[in-house]
């Protein structure tokens, strides 16, 4: 768990730092990770499943302090991009330990992936099957891959983070035959990629182990097709990722102990009933090992009553470094944490200095009423898909991100500077 904790004077530490310390050396905004709680996660995950395989979803947050902490505990790593990838490799992950996704990965990212040795191509095309054969045969390699099937679930989350139901652009749809189709093709080119298993994802933020049931009962469909047609019993399935976290008090997650209990269940029970070896099931957390570990640091600029609706709170950052309030109605909470306050609480809306009224960060928040410009606020589980979707909206220069442990902190990635963006600018 966090290891943030409120003083007596009422400021907050994390890692054994208060948070009035940490904006005078990095300044604000800044994300803060705690270390020691995504490397706990990182260890829940591997053992909760162990004789499985867990790919640390990237595109939650990655950068190379990361990558080492996912070596370190034993986990492996997903990319979905060549940059994903060079960070991955950048950081020393060995090839082997490295899945690469994406539904349009161009010819030069796989080319690069199967110079990489990557351990598993997740193919999501009929042209990207021909694509991976090429290059696997140029580099003169078998490379192994993954073929990413739609199961047509309907994940209840956001529409935009919903990834199986059928009307979407990922993987090979299940209904109509095109995901036996892939496998055929992918059989096709047995000198050049070795067809290791399927791979299922059905959406982000996800409470409900319905659909996980449902997309594992369907995948495991697949795979007794392929051993009746093609005489083979592919080896691995992998489920995706998915897992929810507690953003508010209305959440109600479920750990990594649970959740692999419940998959392992199920695949053990369908395979039974369908005369299957059990296939060793890979899973790829993103969000419920990154986002818990962090928080965002604010300070307030200005505070706007507005007589009889809400106060207006704002911050120096906003939907450059959080997008998903504006992009997914997330919702998100807010505490005041450089000092304590016995003010009576008030209706407020925290937002940000961008130049339109859509940049909220936390849209209904509760804030003691005599929060004032030069307060710290915090942001908490913004470690997930805050940093790694962060712009530079209104040439504001992206935060940093600071690691803490044991009393120490470090900064991971650095902050933006101008300089930085008028690097890009060619004049
Ligand atoms: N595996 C695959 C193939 C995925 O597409 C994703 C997420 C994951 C694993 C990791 O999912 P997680 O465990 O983090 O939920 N930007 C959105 C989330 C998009 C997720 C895309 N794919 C957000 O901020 O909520």
């Amino acid at each position: 768990p966090l290891t943030a904790r409120r003083g007596d004077d009422g400021v907050v530490s994390i890692g054994g730092i208060g948070v009035r310390e940490l904006a005078e050396e990095f300044g604000t905004p800044a994300y803060v990770l705690d270390e020691q709680d995504f490397r706990e996660r990182c260890r829940a995950w591997r053992e909760a499943f162990a004789g499985a395989d867990v790919f640390y979803a990237g595109k939650a947050f990655l950068c190379r302090a990361v990558v080492g902490w996912l070596r370190e505990e034993g986990l492996n790593l997903d990319v979905c991009s060549g940059g994903e990838l060079a960070v991955a490799l950048a950081a020393g992950m060995p090839g082997e330990r490295i899945a690469m996704h994406g539904n349009n990965k161009s010819v030069a990212e796989i080319e690069r992936a199967v110079g990489a040795g990557v351990g598993r191509i997740v193919v999501d095309s009929f042209e990207e099957i021909e694509r991976v054969a090429v290059a696997a045969r140029l580099a003169g390699v078998r490379q192994k891959v993954l073929v990413r099937v739609t199961v047509g679930v309907e994940a209840h989350t956001h529409e935009f983070i919903a990834t199986a139901h059928e009307d979407q652009k990922f993987g090979l749809a299940l209904a109509g035959g095109d995901a036996a189709e892939g496998v055929r093709r992918v059989l096709a080119h047995r000198d050049a990629l070795e067809l290791v298993g399927l791979h299922s994802h059905i959406g982000s933020q996800i409470f409900d182990m319905a659909g996980f049931e449902v997309s594992a009962h369907r995948v495991v469909g697949l795979l007794t097709e392929v051993r009746d047609e093609h005489g083979v019993e592919l080896p691995e399935i992998d489920l995706g990722g998915g897992l929810g976290i507690a953003y508010t008090s209305d959440d109600d997650p479920r750990g990594p102990r649970e959740i692999a209990k419940a998959l392992g269940e199920i695949v053990a029970r369908e395979c039974e009933f369908a005369g299957l070896r059990v296939p060793r099931l890979a899973v790829e957390p993103g969000r419920a090992i990154a986002g818990p570990s962090a928080f965002t640091l604010y300070e307030v600029g200005t505070v706007k009553p507005l007589a009889g609706l809400r106060t207006y709170v704002s911050v120096d950052g906003g939907m450059s470094d959080n997008i998903r309030t504006a992009l997914y109605d997330a919702d998100y909470t807010v505490g005041l944490v450089g000092r304590a306050s016995g003010a009576a609480p008030m209706p407020a809306r925290v937002v940000g200095k961008h130049c339109e009224s859509g940049d909220i960060v936390v849209r209904d928040a509760y804030l003691p009423g005599d929060v004032e410009a030069g307060d710290l606020l915090a942001v908490p589980a913004t470690g997930a898909y805050c940093r790694s979707m962060a712009s530079n909206y209104n040439h504001v220069p992206r935060p940093p991100v600071i690691a803490v442990a044991d009393g120490q902190a470090r900064v991971i990635v650095r902050r933006e500077t101008e300089e930085d963006l008028l690097r890009l600018d060619a004049g």
